[in-house]
């Protein structure tokens, strides 16, 4: 029996959007930190004679951890026996808080043990990037980059971009619905690439607030950093709301949270927020401010739970 342990993360300069469906090629490259708090346990052995999977002791209905376990033996060429996976998360699943980022990544880790495979982080990460895109950013901790400059699958592949320690962030993550995301992620890519107006200026937009957000994290520089995602939250909104049918992941708790952050960053509280898709908001901050903004974001309307994630 081999476990593994990963961590969701969220990104700050958002990927959304493919280049290639089926390989999972972002459009757009992505920097994201890790969720601390949350985790993600999986537990893996050799099966009798096939897969059986379940994540929190149901059986995986979507199919989707078998459909990518089939492209690493088939595609990939890689000699997986079957496995029993059993999979379980300390956090609600398929609300927007990534936990097919933090499955997959802990899943690929544990078939790397299994099989001996002894990958680096960037060949464990184009693994995990066939099941789940932002998966590949969970293969690590700390600021990672999902980056590559040409539409192939082995260029792009997550980086650490600085360790944790060296620059550690508080998130407070505010639940404002428990509810499962209607539209996936994949499929709303799609929409908006087939249908927003907005998506060629979302591609080119979003890739310079990669350059500057990278830059703001070499140089720890929380104003700069804060600025890069907004506008990369904002991009990502506004392709989400200009689809057809326009996709609405969030809800009027989310907007009042956005509300508060903004009149707290008024204030000179250093803390930002960025959302995916679900209701969800996660506050970035400064380690020092981690009680008010809690406090704060406690207090709006119709937030359910409040989820102290890093540290
Ligand atoms: C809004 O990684 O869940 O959270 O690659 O299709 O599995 P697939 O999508 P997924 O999309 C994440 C989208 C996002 C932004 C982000 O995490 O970068």
């Amino acid at each position: 029996m081999i476990s593994a342990v990963a961590h969701p993360n969220v990104a700050l300069i958002k990927y959304w959007g493919k280049s290639h469906d089926a390989l999972r090629i972002p459009a757009t490259p992505s920097i994201s930190i890790p969720l601390l708090a949350l985790r993600t346990e999986t537990r893996i052995e050799v099966a009798p004679t096939h897969d059986e999977i379940t994540i929190s002791g149901q059986p995986d209905t979507s199919g989707r951890i078998g459909r990518w376990l089939h492209c690493l033996r088939g595609d990939f060429e890689l000699d997986i026996p079957p496995l029993a996976v059993r999979s379980h998360s300390n956090f609600p699943l398929a609300a927007g808080l990534a936990s097919s980022a933090s499955g997959f990544a802990a899943l690929t880790l544990a078939i790397n043990t299994l099989l001996d495979l002894d990958l680096d982080t960037a060949s464990l990460s184009r693994l995990a990037r066939l099941g789940s895109a932002s998966a590949a950013r969970s293969i690590t901790t700390g600021f990672v980059s999902l980056d590559g400059q040409a539409s192939t699958h082995d260029a792009w592949r997550a980086r650490k971009a600085l360790d944790w320690e060296d620059w550690p962030l508080g998130v407070c993550v505010a639940i404002c619905s428990h509810a499962s995301k209607a539209v996936s992620s994949a499929d709303g890519m799609r929409l908006s690439r087939d249908t927003s107006p907005a998506y060629t200026a979302w591609l080119e937009g979003n890739r310079r607030m990669y350059a500057r957000a990278a830059r703001a994290v070499a140089e720890r520089d929380f104003d700069a950093l804060s600025a890069a995602a907004r506008w990369s939250f904002f991009g990502m909104l506004t392709v989400m709301q200009t689809s057809d049918p326009p996709l609405r992941y969030l809800n009027a708790s989310t907007f009042a949270v956005i509300q508060a952050i903004d009149a707290l960053r008024e204030q000179g509280v250093p803390v930002f927020f960025t959302c995916d898709a679900g209701p969800q908001v996660k506050c970035i901050h400064l380690p020092e401010c981690a009680e008010l903004v809690e406090a704060r974001i406690q207090a709006v309307p119709g937030v359910q739970e409040v989820i102290r994630a890093c540290p």
